[in-house]
């Protein structure tokens, strides 16, 4: 596996392969690697010849007070991963790579309407700094096609979106989220949490089968629904910051005739922000 820093290497590190008529995929992450980004390659690596991953936490998407400092970076171990899971190339760039000038005076990418709900309310401006870096990364690497999990549901309708309204030539595939044998879906995130916060945080996706079990049998009293899951999550301890059922196609909320649902939710639990959600076909 190679290992570039800047745009320029990146670019022709693509160039030799587009000169050998090589598909590429593309998976961005921003490291700390876990099963589930290993999944992403590994689904990559049947959707293109070549396969490039970037490892970069973009200070644009964390807010004042968020855990931009306290990111776990595990650059080593991660290059391990992606080398041992057949990735080509790896686009590892400083922060000045990416954000040469005053970020603030810098162009950027925002998708209305879609960012400013769910996680949106919570994180004002952090999918505007996903947007813009995912159409940086995108531009620079400019893949076949790009793989993301459905883990960040609302971050991967936000990139089809941008993708589709820009232009941008690129296939944007989704993989289900990976999960330990708990239900807990993994994220770089869990290292936040105790021991004994880890094994509650389980009840995350408990109260998403939960609740799509109880849209399977009929209901279809959303808000109620909503509530008492929201209830449920705060009665184990959890600060709750959605439990929300909505559209898959646009995440809009739901009429009682609609059949094709997601379940997301967010929940702070000690240190931890957890977000999960679970589709739910009618
Ligand atoms: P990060 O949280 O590192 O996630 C990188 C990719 O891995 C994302 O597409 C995410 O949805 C996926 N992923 C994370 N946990 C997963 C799991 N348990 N199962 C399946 N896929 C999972 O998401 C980001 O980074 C950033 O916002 C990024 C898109 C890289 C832009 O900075």
């Amino acid at each position: 596996m190679q290992i570039v820093q800047s745009v320029p290497a990146l670019r022709q590190s693509v160039r030799l392969w587009r000169e050998q008529s090589l598909s590429v995929a593309f998976v961005p992450t921003m490291g700390n690697l876990h099963a589930g980004h290993i999944k992403l390659v590994e689904e990559a690596r049947g959707l293109a010849d070549r396969v490039a991953a970037s490892i970069f936490v973009n200070p644009s998407q964390f807010g004042a007070g968020e855990d931009f400092a306290a990111y776990p970076r595990t650059p080593e171990e991660d290059a391990a991963q992606l080398a041992a899971a057949g990735t080509d190339l790896l686009f590892l760039p400083p922060v000045e790579a990416l954000y040469p000038s005053d970020p603030a005076a810098m162009a950027f990418v925002e998708v209305p309407g879609l960012s400013s709900d769910l996680c949106g309310r919570f994180r004002p401006g952090h999918f505007r700094g996903v947007a813009t870096v995912v159409c940086k990364l995108l531009n620079q690497v400019q893949p076949d096609v790009a793989v993301f999990g459905e883990k960040d549901y609302q971050q991967l309708a936000i990139i089809r979106r941008m993708v589709a309204d820009l232009d941008i030539p690129a296939r944007i595939h989704g993989v289900p989220t990976v999960r330990e044998a708990s239900g807990l879906a993994l994220s770089s995130r869990n290292a936040y949490l105790a021991p004994e916060e880890k094994s509650r945080a389980a009840q995350v996706y408990a109260n998403l089968l939960e609740a799509a079990e109880e849209l399977r049998r009929g209901a279809r009293d959303f808000a109620r629904i909503e509530r008492e899951r929201s209830a449920a999550l705060a009665a184990r301890g959890f600060q709750p910051d959605y439990f929300a059922i909505r559209r898959q196609a646009d995440l809009a909320p739901p009429v009682p005739d609609d059949t094709r649902l997601v379940i997301l939710v967010a929940a702070r639990l000690g240190k931890a922000r957890l977000i999960d959600n679970l589709r739910v076909d009618l």
